[in-house]
């Protein structure tokens, strides 16, 4: 990407979905406050799902929900296959995650967060048959250095020298999850140190390829959904994202197949995003390490959002102040 005053971004500027998008998730994320800390994860989730639908319905675009809250019978909205969008304007594919991090919301924690990705139409992979991935995620240093199919204590290696750090500063983002007691242990027999999350390894994975954070590597298995919405993120971000499905059962690998995927094949980025063009935004519900929760401040209800852009490279942080009185009830 040129950035030069000559360049194709000045001589033509053009506009950023995103930017109209981060409405949506801030819709979202402000309207599930009520339930943080109730342990009521669908109504945190419904009342996200609802605020994003309808903020979305003002953008100027025809989009098209491939990844969603599940199938039309027992989604009633967001569901995969909806139109959103105003009808008009460019043909997209759209993931949503009204809340990554229902559970951390219902229980009050840390790292809940309400997200959209987009892609031009038909470019992101459908892996909806395989509901998990084994993933490994980094910043651009990553790039021609990790690789998924080497044990993970090559990789942080590989990754520390790329990176000018001494292993014991590493630190590697995994879910903590009873499935990668093993891999923590080899993560942590190289020196290098843990972040195990609740939840929420799309966060993981930002953070792993954004600089100025504290974590180098997101790694381990995650939700399938989650992995083709980081892989919009690390697009913008210019990163490093490799990834392989993985079933849990027998069935589910058969229903893989049937669909088209490979079981034998690393999946890059421009597998799991079939564009250059990528959107991804993402509010706080609660604070975390990328963005802070929704605040209220006296007359005030504060949002903070990161707003990405794979076209023009831009990282925007969104603080928006919204007024209270407006979001009430009538
Ligand atoms: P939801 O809040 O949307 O349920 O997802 C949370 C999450 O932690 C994802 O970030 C992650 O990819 C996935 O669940 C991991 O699945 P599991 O909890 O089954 O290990």
């Amino acid at each position: 990407m040129v950035t030069t005053e000559t360049g194709s971004l000045f001589l033509q500027p053009d506009r950023n979905l995103a930017l109209e998008l981060v409405r949506a998730t801030e819709a979202a994320a402000i309207r599930a406050v009520p339930f943080i800390g109730k342990g009521d994860k669908l109504g945190a989730d419904g009342a996200a799902v609802d605020a994003m639908r309808k903020f979305l319905g003002t953008v100027n675009f025809d989009g098209v929900v491939v990844i969603g809250e599940g199938e039309k019978d027992n989604a009633p909205m967001l569901f995969n296959g909806e139109h959103v969008g105003n009808g008009h304007g460019p043909s997209c594919d759209i993931a949503v995650d009204p809340i990554d991090g229902t559970s951390l919301t219902a229980a009050g924690r840390q790292n809940a967060l309400s997200m959209i990705a987009v892609s031009d139409r038909g470019a992101m992979l459908d892996a909806s048959t395989v509901f998990y991935m084994d993933k490994i995620v980094t910043g651009a240093e990553g790039i021609g250095v990790v690789d998924i199919r080497r044990p993970i204590a090559e990789n942080i290696r590989a990754l520390a020298k790329a990176k000018g750090k001494p292993i014991g500063e590493i630190v590697v983002a995994v879910l903590d999850r009873p499935r990668h007691a093993e891999f923590i242990e080899a993560i942590r027999a190289t020196g290098a140190g843990t972040r195990l999350m609740l939840d929420g390894d799309v966060a993981g994975g930002i953070n792993a390829a954004m600089y100025g954070t504290r974590i180098d590597m997101c790694a381990g298995i995650g939700g399938s959904p989650e992995g083709i919405v980081t892989a919009c993120a690390i697009k913008a971000l210019g990163g490093f994202i490799q990834t392989t499905l993985y079933p849990t059962k027998d069935e589910e690998r058969q229903r893989g197949l049937d669909a088209g995927l490979k079981f034998d094949h690393v999946y890059e980025a421009d597998d799991l995003v079939r564009s250059d063009n990528t959107f991804f935004v993402a509010t706080g519900v609660t604070d975390g390490g990328l963005v802070s929760g929704v605040r209220r401040m006296g007359p005030i209800i504060r949002t903070e959002s990161i707003v990405l852009r794979s076209r023009s490279g831009t990282i925007r942080r969104v603080t928006a102040d919204h007024l209270a009185a407006k979001w009430l009830d009538h």
